[in-house]
């Protein structure tokens, strides 16, 4: 069986209440290709959001203060090490550094006063294995 198609089961992150609207994310451990890395969570217009915390620009976590993910306003993600602003609801560039770019989303899920996030063939719990990405297809000559 390929291993990057193997389903997941949700793994819980933390109370629906834990969760203030605008207020602090919450992160939460992964596995990537890369390593160990964090996701974080954070709740926009009353919709739970996840990514992987990862700026688009240099591809370090987000956060400088564990869980500020929201600039002052609480309408927008900020990257607290150049300045990158992101929608909380994309995940897409709104300004500076990330030029494009967005965060990459994490699949979560809601439900009965849980919020949780489920694994996918990049982003892993802690402790699996992430498989290398598949090499480029070479064009025949
Ligand atoms: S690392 Fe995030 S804006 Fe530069």
């Amino acid at each position: 069986m390929n291993p990057s198609t193997v389903a997941h089961a949700a793994i819980p992150i933390c109370a629906s209440e834990a969760l203030v609207d605008g207020g602090d994310g919450i992160r939460f451990a992964v596995a990537t290709r890369d390593g160990p890395a964090h996701g974080f969570v954070v709740r926009h217009r009353g919709t739970p959001h996840a990514y992987l915390n990862r700026c688009a620009h240099v591809g370090i976590e987000l956060d400088w203060e564990r869980g500020k993910f929201f600039d002052r306003s609480g309408l927008y993600l900020l990257c607290a090490t150049h300045g990158a602003v992101y929608a909380p609801d994309t995940g897409r560039c709104a300004g500076g550094p990330c030029r494009g770019a967005g965060l990459r989303p994490i699949r979560i899920e809601e439900r009965g006063g849980t919020i949780a996030w489920f694994p996918d063939a990049s982003v892993r719990p802690p402790g699996l294995d992430v498989p290398a990405a598949a090499p480029p297809a070479i064009p025949p000559l």
